[in-house]
């Protein structure tokens, strides 16, 4: 898997007719060397290309590049690739689905779920084609990968965490691997509202799949700014709200506190007339309590989960592996806790509930609907193979054709305890 590795920290001589300042010039241009290494193992890009961004023609394709580039042919020969289509037709917003003239309408007929039926009630108002999205962080603003899978094809996409300013993120190591999974502490890099409206509106409206803007802040404001910001956006449907984020009054996280994250909810569904999902964390003494905070105060939608607190120590350094000390838990690692709350919350709200955490498969993704989601995101997985969210798709709608049922939606809830008749 291509997740970060750990180098071994190279110790420097030093040379005692330079000044210090000269020195730690020199060891600064040194790290500098080694972080374009370290970025160079991890996209598999060479040092050159990790410095310029451009690609060298010369270079032998990686294992990723090859896996993709098979997915790609494969995608060619069911029907073309989406930055193959006119362009002047792309520009139809209908999620409804494809008209007779609409190139998309005869690549949709090649997909393997093509004639399931896989729509589902993501939240309150928000009808979705199929219950596969792509998890916030871990799918760019989705206009990145719309060169490379077809995105059309997804039930929706959340952007990248979006807060009131253009943030850096945190300081290096972000990404760590765990057993089944990856540590991070990106930290919210983005480039702000304003910015992210400007720069991916218009894409969005062009990408023919909805998009949930994912919405960070640090104090209430800073949620209905960002929501205020968006408002108008093409292509944006709804709102996730990323509540594992601390107040800047009292530090708690607000998704740790059923009144907190209620006061958010209340304040943003003022805000918009748009669905408004409230992204659970894990790491809430009392998960459930938050939950029915939300529902009461207006949510459309629950996400269950995000990431889950954990940490790596680097034992040559003897000091954490992340730039943070701490970070969050993504992957199968956390499937089994996130099954568990969604199987937790489903029971004790009767708005719909997404599902994530570790989905890598179609398998994964039914688990989560039988306890209760009527919809999954995928997130860690796609790092690993972005044709991962189509492949849970396919596999869903396998799962339909095998079983003989009507539709998706008869599996949501099959596994939860039955009502006394
Ligand atoms: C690198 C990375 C960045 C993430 N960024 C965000 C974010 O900006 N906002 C958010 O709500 N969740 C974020 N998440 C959490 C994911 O959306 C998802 O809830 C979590 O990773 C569990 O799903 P997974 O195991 O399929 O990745 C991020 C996860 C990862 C791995």
């Amino acid at each position: 898997m291509p997740w970060r590795r750990f180098r071994k920290k190279v110790e420097r001589s030093i040379d005692v007719s330079k000044s210090i300042e000269e020195s730690l010039e020199d060891a600064a241009e040194g790290e500098e060397q080694e972080d374009l290494t370290e970025l160079a193992e991890l996209d598999d890009a060479t040092i050159a290309e990790a410095a310029t961004g451009e690609l060298d023609d010369g270079r032998a394709p990686s294992d990723l590049g090859a896996r993709l580039r098979d997915a790609l042919e494969t995608q060619e020969q069911r029907g073309g690739l989406p930055s193959e289509r006119p362009r002047a037709r792309r520009t139809s917003r209908s999620h409804e689905g494809p008209s007779e003239e609409d190139p998309r309408a005869a690549n949709a007929a090649r997909n393997p779920e093509f004639g399931v039926d896989l729509s589902v009630e993501a939240a309150r108002g928000l009808l979705l084609k199929n219950p596969v999205m792509t998890a916030s962080g871990t799918f760019g603003q989705g206009v990145e990968y719309a060169e490379l899978i077809d995105v059309s094809r997804l039930g929706a996409i959340v952007n990248k965490g979006t807060t009131p300013n253009a943030r850096p993120g945190n300081p290096q190591y972000r990404i760590a691997e765990t057993p089944s999974g990856i540590l991070n502490s990106i930290g919210l890099e983005n480039p702000g509202a304003v910015e992210v409206a400007r720069k991916y509106g218009k894409a969005w409206a062009e990408l023919g799949v909805p998009v949930i803007v994912n919405v960070a802040g640090y104090s209430v404001d800073d949620y209905v700014y960002v929501v205020h910001e968006m408002t108008g956006t093409p292509g944006v449907v709804a709102y996730e709200l990323n509540v594992s984020c601390p107040n800047v009054k009292g530090g708690m996280l607000f998704g740790c506190d059923p009144s907190l994250a209620a006061d958010v909810t209340r304040a943003v569904k003022a805000e918009t007339d748009l669905p408004v999902i409230v992204k659970l964390t894990p790491n809430a003494p009392d998960v459930v309590a938050v939950a029915r905070a939300c529902e009461e105060a207006g949510a459309d939608a629950l996400t269950a989960i995000n990431t889950v607190l954990g940490m790596r120590i680097d034992t040559r350094r003897r000091r954490p592996m992340l730039g943070t000390g701490s970070g969050g838990l993504s992957g199968p690692a956390i499937r089994p806790i996130a099954v568990h709350i969604t199987y937790q919350v489903a029971q004790a709200v009767s708005i719909p509930v997404i599902g994530a955490g570790g989905v890598t498969s179609a398998e994964d993704a039914l688990e989560f609907l039988m306890a209760g989601a009527s919809s999954v995101q995928v997130g860690t997985a796609t790092f690993a193979d972005p044709l991962a969210p189509l492949r849970v798709i396919e596999g869903l709608a396998a799962y339909v054709r095998e079983h003989a049922l009507g539709s998706i939606r008869e599996v949501i809830g099959t596994a939860l305890p039955r009502a006394p008749e």
